[in-house]
């Protein structure tokens, strides 16, 4: 429906269930074509087709699901960016979900979700939430679209102006450090995550780590890239005490440990860390050793974030109920889309939790045009990952959230707001080869041992 026909059947004085709003006309004066469609609602739809938009404007691996409907002009998009097994899910939209949804109502999203997941008998994993986030966020797109809205207002309506956000800043010493978080700061951003370079080794989130690049072929037995927790551990706690005489008590100050120290280091490294009051310390642990958290918890006062990698509730769950964490950081298209991550953060606002959407530059601005709605209309929303989108992303996605004083502020148009130019996303085809795709599962510990992640 075009918001011409909306405002002609909102004018048109017939309620939803085709009661007149003006008694005197009395049912039976009711024009015909006013009633017969307000008697039913919205009119039906179909799903015409689901597809794929696979695109890279800054590198890195997009994947975007399609969902037309038999409404002319009336589409909507999804983020399902699995980067690192784009084709995976490129083929799970296209070969299995494409014919299981064809047909369908596109209305009935929940229905949608539901019988989807169970539609591969086994189920749950990053390919398949992945490919079942581009079509559920696409359904709220085309929802959110039928009724001239902007998402925020189907999910509540805002309770804030815009989304905190975080910046980035790392370098290969301290200096290198300061002069990112200074950066920031002067560009309104209050929020800042913290990664400095270990020397000697692959450092995780630090640019130009030392130690990345020895020769020959990565094995146990020849390890190219190694990391050591150790002097990591010793070091980050006087990257916090230089950055806080620096640059001043104001600036929120954010670290992701990345899952590569033990439960002792972590307990050591979280106390040590208390005095500068962090926002929050993400990935202490890895996701196989949620139980830790019991521990962790226990032991320090540094707010813990945690979730990047789950896919399913039998993970978030329990730290969530058990309180154990501060910041749930699931990535939304990796938990099913949007209709899932809403009924997290539901979960999380009962049990003091807030949200911290994991969102980097593998989530597309689909995607974090999605979360943003969800968190403008979140009580318990903590803060949102990223400092906006590059021009060439902004080029392929027209219409991305607008980036303001430190927040992340949501388009005004209907539905996500969000347009992708087919034709040029065509243009930024995926890059072949050894790209920030692949680095995972090769850096290793000093013996050979390979880490997590
Ligand atoms: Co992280």
């Amino acid at each position: 429906m075009q918001r011409r026909d909306v405002l002609r059947w909102l004018s048109s004085g017939v309620g939803a269930g085709g009661v007149a709003f003006a008694p005197s006309r009395g049912l039976a004066f009711q024009p015909p074509s006013a009633a017969a469609p307000a008697a039913r609602g919205l009119p039906p739809l179909r799903i015409t087709d689901v597809k794929t938009v696979l695109t890279a404007p800054n590198g890195i691996r997009l994947v975007v699901v399609k969902v037309t409907t038999s409404e002319p002009g009336l589409y909507g998009v999804g983020c399902a960016t699995f980067t690192q097994r784009a084709y995976a899910v490129d083929t799970a939209v296209e070969k299995y979900l494409r014919p299981f949804l064809l047909g369908r109502n596109p209305d009935e999203i929940e229905d949608i979700w539901q019988s989807s997941y169970v539609s591969s008998y086994w189920r749950n994993g990053p390919v398949l939430f992945n490919a079942m986030s581009g079509v559920d966020e696409a359904l709220w797109d085309i929802k959110a679209k039928r009724a001239s809205m902007p998402l925020y207002q189907l999910l509540g309506g805002k309770v804030r102006k815009g989304a905190d956000l975080y910046y980035h800043a790392s370098g290969r010493d301290f200096a290198e450090v300061e002069d990112q978080v200074r950066w920031a700061v002067e560009r309104g951003f209050r929020h800042v995550r913290i990664q400095v370079a270990v020397e000697g080794v692959s450092t995780y989130g630090a640019g130009g780590a030392a130690g990345a690049a020895a020769a020959g072929e990565d094995g146990p037995t020849n390890p190219t890239r190694v990391w050591e927790p150790s002097a990591y551990v010793r070091l980050v706690p006087r990257l916090f005490e230089h950055i806080r005489a620096k640059v001043g008590e104001e600036v929120e100050l954010l670290h992701d440990v990345h899952e590569r120290v033990t439960l002792p280091q972590a307990v050591q490294l979280c106390k040590e860390l208390e005095k500068y009051r962090p926002f929050f310390i993400e990935d202490p642990l890895p996701p196989e050793e949620n139980e830790h958290f019991r521990i962790l918890r226990q032991q320090t006062s540094a707010p813990l974030a945690m979730g990047e990698l789950f896919n399913t509730q039998h993970e978030y769950v329990p730290l969530v109920a058990g309180r154990l964490v501060d910041f749930i950081r699931c990535h939304v298209s990796q938990i099913g889309g949007l209709s899932m991550a809403r009924k997290v953060a539901a979960l999380c606002e009962f049990f003091g939790v807030r949200t911290a959407w994991h969102g980097p530059g593998d989530t597309s601005p689909v995607g974090h045009a999605s979360q943003l709605a969800l968190e403008l209309a979140s009580y318990n929303f903590g803060i949102h990952e990223g400092a906006g989108f590059p021009p060439e992303t902004r080029d392929v996605f027209r219409g991305c959230p607008e980036v303001k004083d430190g927040y992340m502020l949501a388009s005004e148009a209907p539905g996500h707001g969000i347009e992708v130019d087919e034709k040029l996303a065509a243009k930024f085809p995926y890059p072949e080869g050894p790209t920030f795709d692949y680095n995972w599962g090769r850096t290793r510990r000093r013996d050979g041992t390979v880490i997590r992640p």
